[in-house]
């Protein structure tokens, strides 16, 4: 497994790669690395001849006063999961590399940025589709791998290379969670063990919602009403939104079907955790 820090170094590879007729997949992450992340090279590893995962906490996708500086790092823990996975390159740009002094171009996906984590995180998705379209041009893959636990981060990606011609097949993965149900994160590392205990909170009102669903309840207001009763109930966690929206186009919905997206933000203690689901799903 190579390691490669140099952004010139990393696209003459992929280029090169690409000469030899190898089809490249590509696992974008910030590092601190998890079974989730696992989950989505042992996919990229199936669906490709070169694997190459990046690690690089996007300084750009951080508002002031978020965790940029204190985001988990662990080169060496992170080094031995990817070569576990079967990873070929792991390409590790430094900030100055990605953002010389002078950078001044930004990629922007207008309407599906504008809800949920858009609203809470003004300038995030910015700054999220500007580094994959970096990291795209410079890695060049042919498929790129993504996880539905950031589900509108998906969508955002999946328009822009729509949006912009990219010849990148988007592929979005499965949630994987914590035998108790917690989506896993790197920012769990965060939570205290009774902040640990409540930030079951987010699985269980998903669960409860989705067995209300398949018991008939439609009413996108009551649904999300149970979500809130189930949240308040623990004394550490604040709910940051609630959202029942249709899955494409991540509008409102006032009437649920299987295709509605049921989308949390919840802040437990100083920690802002995301979980989601869609109605239909199993
Ligand atoms: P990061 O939070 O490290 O996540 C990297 C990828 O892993 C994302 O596609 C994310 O959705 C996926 N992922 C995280 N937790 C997951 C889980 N429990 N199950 C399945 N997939 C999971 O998302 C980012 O980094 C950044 O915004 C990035 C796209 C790298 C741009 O900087």
């Amino acid at each position: 497994m190579k390691i490669i820090s140099d952004i010139k170094e990393m696209q003459t590879l992929a280029i090169a790669a690409r000469g030899e007729g190898k089809r490249i997949s590509f696992v974008p992450t910030m590092g601190f690395l998890h079974e989730g992340h696992a989950s989505l090279l042992h996919e990229g590893r199936k669906r490709g001849d070169l694997l190459v995962l990046s690690i690089f906490v996007n300084p750009t996708q951080f508002g002031v006063g978020e965790d940029f500086d204190k985001y988990p790092r662990d080169m060496e823990r992170d080094t031995h999961i990817a070569a576990a996975a079967g990873v070929d390159v792991v390409f590790t740009p430094s900030p100055v590399g990605m953002y010389p002094a002078g950078y001044q171009t930004f990629v922007d996906v207008a309407e599906l940025t504008l809800p949920l984590c858009g609203a809470s995180r003004p300038g995030h998705f910015r700054g999220v589709t500007t580094v994959v379209c970096k990291l795209f041009n410079i890695v060049q893959p042919h498929i790129a791998l993504f996880g539905k636990k950031d589900f509108q981060q998906l969508a955002v990606i999946r328009q822009m290379t729509v949006d912009l011609n990219m010849p990148v097949e988007v592929v979005g993965m499965p949630i994987i969670r914590e035998q108790d149900g917690l989506a896993m994160s790197s920012r769990n590392k965060y939570l205290s063990s009774e902040e640990r205990t409540s930030a079951l909170c987010l699985s269980r009102s998903l669960q409860s919602v989705r067995a209300a669903y398949h018991s008939g309840e439609r009413d996108a207001e009551r649904l999300k009403q149970l979500v809130q009763n189930i949240i308040l109930a623990e004394p550490s966690a604040t709910i940051d939104y609630v959202e029942l929206r249709a899955d494409e186009t991540l509008e409102k919905v006032a009437t649920v079907d299987d295709r509605t997206l049921l989308a949390l933000a919840v802040r437990v203690g100083a920690t802002r955790l995301i979980d989601n689901c869609l109605l239909g799903e199993d």
